[in-house]
């Protein structure tokens, strides 16, 4: 079979194309710039440490990826949906700089941009540099994200305490859960409380752990009959037991800054509190060394082997340097 050049789109941490790298060997890096890489393969490639994946088309200078006549003769058809987006940089004049190609792009490209459904085939048009334009194509499925990019277009309320409400919110949508008032969550990591701060304000009886304190956002959440919807134990896990915990949680939730194993083995320990396992965990793993792709395969078994039947992982947009699990 042909070579085909495979695009990763990942957060612009050095870190996470490392993990990226180890995850898909053999296939061997080719054209990268932080926060894309492209890989030589004969198969398509996804990686939980990619945002975005999908097979490489072309490289455009801009005037060409312009011209909608140009993309679709390498698209073989008009495109459902074109994604125009830009890759990750920590540089603000270069950020602008690509983003304003991606604008001139969009604007110049006729196809809706919109969130797509499944089956609908996406041309992914992605602004490497300024003058540099990758075109490539995904079949849009129900694992991957709808929105360009992977990013959702959301806005954090002014009120919710932490960056930690966008990550929930994202890590909701893309692992397609939807939590139900009078649901009872549990999360270890929970201050200041911007994850906390999503679960009550849907209606959800939250019980974060977490030595630091919690915000007053969070405490002042009211069930409509007037009971507080968060509660919070204010310790280190490893001083919590079963009397610090509801008898049982529909979600299980943890964002701590530890390593992977130390992460996987609060969870583990945090399951084996409840009566039942939770129906969700929603982990969040930060990559901490050069092992990670590896320590986070091994969480993933570590899950499966509690009985979840589906584990997923996934690099957020929101989450720079962490993966985010989901085993249910
Ligand atoms: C990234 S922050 C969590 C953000 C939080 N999820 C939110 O929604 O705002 C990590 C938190 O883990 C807490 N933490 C660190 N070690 C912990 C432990 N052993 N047990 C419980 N919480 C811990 C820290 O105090 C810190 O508040």
């Amino acid at each position: 079979m042909k070579s085909v050049f495979v695009f990763c789109f990942v957060t612009c941490q050095a870190r996470m194309e490392a993990a990226l790298k180890a995850d898909l060997a053999p296939a061997k890096a080719a054209f990268q710039r932080p926060g894309f890489v492209t890989f030589k393969s004969d198969r398509p490639l996804d990686s939980m440490f990619a945002r975005v994946a999908g097979v490489t088309l072309e490289r455009l200078s801009k005037e060409d990826a312009e011209n909608p006549r140009r993309v679709e003769a390498l698209f073989g058809a008009e495109p459902d949906v074109v994604h125009v987006f830009a890759r990750d940089t920590a540089d603000d004049n270069e950020r602008a700089a690509l983003e304003a190609t991606r604008a001139q792009l969009a604007a110049a490209l006729p196809w809706p941009n919109v969130a797509t459904e499944n089956g609908q085939r996406v041309a992914d048009v992605i602004v490497v540099e300024p003058e540099v334009v990758y075109v490539g194509a995904h079949t849009h499925d129900r694992s991957a994200s709808p929105y360009a990019g992977a990013l959702l277009p959301l806005a954090m309320p002014q009120d919710a305490p932490s960056r930690a409400w966008l990550k929930l919110e994202d890590a909701l949508h893309r692992f397609q859960l939807s939590p139900q008032p009078g649901e009872i969550a549990v999360e270890i990591g929970a201050a200041p409380g911007g994850a906390a701060f999503a679960l009550c304000s849907r209606g959800l009886f939250t019980h974060g752990v977490d030595p630091a304190a919690m915000s007053p956002n969070v405490l002042a959440l009211r069930h409509p009959n007037g009971d507080r919807l968060y509660t919070h134990v204010q310790k280190p896990f490893a001083h919590v037991g079963k009397r610090d915990l509801p008898a049982h949680a529909d979600y299980l939730l943890l964002d701590v800054n530890v390593a992977p194993k130390e992460s996987g083995e609060m969870a583990k320990k945090c399951i084996g509190l409840f009566a039942k396992k939770p129906r969700v965990c929603l982990l969040t793993f930060k990559l901490g060394s050069k092992a990670a792709a590896a320590d986070v395969r091994a969480e993933i078994a570590r899950l499966g082997a509690l009985g979840y039947g589906d584990v997923r992982a996934r690099q957020l947009a929101s989450s720079h340097k962490e993966i985010v699990v989901c085993a249910r």
